[in-house]
């Protein structure tokens, strides 16, 4: 296994937990030493799950301890520039490092998301530095991961699994491979119908988002609950699939994989226009939010600046701590730069060292504030003690319907 993130480890667990032994490498050396630590740092594996594997798991920074492995799956983040172009950076310093250990035989399979190409013309070249012919001596495969962190319903084992081999050979390597960990694995023919199926899945949740969060901010212009109509659409039987609007889109996939259809597309003279047009609408959300807030102290006869407000929830979704993209970041920068003072509650994320400030309990991040804005509602928050505290709640995530109160705004 190459790269022990969101990814890579609950994988590495799992075949572990098969009774295979897992070479595990990353470059970062904290992580390394967490795992031999037996101590995890991603949600979905607990310590105990480690421990249990300790004997069959083997964290290490080497490359050249990848040698004895039959199959390679490399999993290391596929992030954009600045200029949101894909950065292949991580991806090409991982295959031409594992190039320099490559052994005949070896099974080679990518997971990190990426645009369509990038196995065959971008991973394989690279492999075959070693000397190895890619299909003959050596096997590549794509297969996208479908993880939802914090998701307990669906997990690697009963989601099915995406799989296209360089040829024949490769995918039913492959394919073996994943049935031990995965109970339905679905060939496909190529590694490029693999790698675009998984952008396939992100931009269409992407649009979706985008759409809704769209009708979130005509509905607020027309003063209709923008919640009471999609759960009313979502009572249709067919045709309709429900998404709900929030204050952006956050996560490691959906704001970034995207980007990197789009990119490739340009390369064929093909604008991907619902791509493109998704991503500005969820950018915008964030500016809206804070304008919303904006309003809602202006109703109060208060400035934004000087406004203490608390934010409730600053990771990107409920249950876990991911900050990645979490749009509730760019909405604190927003409010901190137009003079607001911030305090934050979030259990899942103690500090939030770039804007200086540590998570309080509850009660203490709302004592003295002027308006509490929800950006993301864990499990288990008291949305009573929320709205009874403080004078202004701001709503964004549709959590506190069924709540009557005066000092109540939602989105
Ligand atoms: N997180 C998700 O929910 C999710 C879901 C599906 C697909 N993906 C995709 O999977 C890929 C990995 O994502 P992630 O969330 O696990 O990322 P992550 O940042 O959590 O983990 C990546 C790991 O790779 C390591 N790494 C970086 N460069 C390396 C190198 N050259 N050699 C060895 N290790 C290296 C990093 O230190 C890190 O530990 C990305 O392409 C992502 O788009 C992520």
């Amino acid at each position: 296994m190459i790269g022990l993130g969101y990814v890579g480890l609950p994988l590495a667990v799992a075949f572990a937990e098969q009774g295979h032994h897992v070479v595990a490498v990353d470059t970062d050396q904290r992580r390394v030493a967490s795992i031999a630590r037996g101590e995890s740092y991603i949600e979905d594996i607990s310590s105990e799950q480690l421990a249990a594997v300790s004997e069959r798991l083997h964290p290490t920074r080497r490359y050249a301890d990848l040698a004895p492995c039959e199959a390679v799956l490399i999993a290391v983040p596929t992030p954009l520039t600045r200029n949101r172009e894909p950065d292949l950076g991580p991806l090409m310093s991982a295959g031409h490092a594992l190039a320099g250990v490559l052994q005949q035989g070896q099974l080679v399979v990518l997971e990190s998301t990426t645009y369509p190409g990038t196995t065959r013309e971008r991973l394989v070249p690279l492999l075959e530095e070693s000397g190895l012919a890619a299909g003959k001596e050596f096997n590549v495969a794509f297969s996208p991961e479908r993880i939802d962190p914090g998701r307990t319903d669906y997990t690697l084992r009963n989601t099915p699994k995406v799989v296209g081999g360089l040829t024949a050979r490769c995918l039913e390597r492959a394919v073996a491979l994943y049935e031990e960990v995965c109970d339905d694995v679905v060939q496909v023919g190529t590694p490029e119908v693999a790698e675009l199926t998984k952008l396939l899945e992100n931009v269409f949740r992407s649009v979706n988002i985008a759409l809704v969060n769209e009708l979130a901010m005509l509905c607020d212009r027309m003063k209709i609950d923008v919640w009471e109509v999609v759960e009313a659409a979502a009572t249709k039987p067919y045709g309709f699939m429900s998404f709900t609007p929030g204050p952006g889109m956050g996560g490691h996939c959906l704001p970034v994989d995207p980007f990197y259809l789009a990119w490739r597309a340009r390369e064929f003279d093909q604008p991907t226009e619902f791509v493109e047009l998704a991503g500005e609408v969820n950018q915008a959300m964030p500016y809206f939010c804070v304008d919303k807030i904006t309003q809602a102290l202006n109703d109060h006869e208060k400035a934004i600046r000087g406004s203490g407000i608390a934010v409730i929830g600053v990771s990107y979704k409920p249950g876990v701590g991911d900050l990645r993209e979490s749009p509730a970041i760019k909405i604190m920068q927003l409010l901190s730069e137009r003079g607001a003072q911030l305090t934050y509650h979030d259990d899942f994320v103690p500090e939030l060292a770039d804007l200086g400030l540590r998570s309080q309990p509850l009660e203490a991040a709302l004592e003295g504030a002027d308006a509490a804005a929800i950006l993301t509602a864990h499990p288990g928050l008291d949305l009573e003690a929320v709205v009874a505290s403080a004078p202004l709640v701001v709503d964004f995530r549709g959590v506190t319907r069924g709540i009557e109160a005066k000092n109540l705004v939602r989105l």
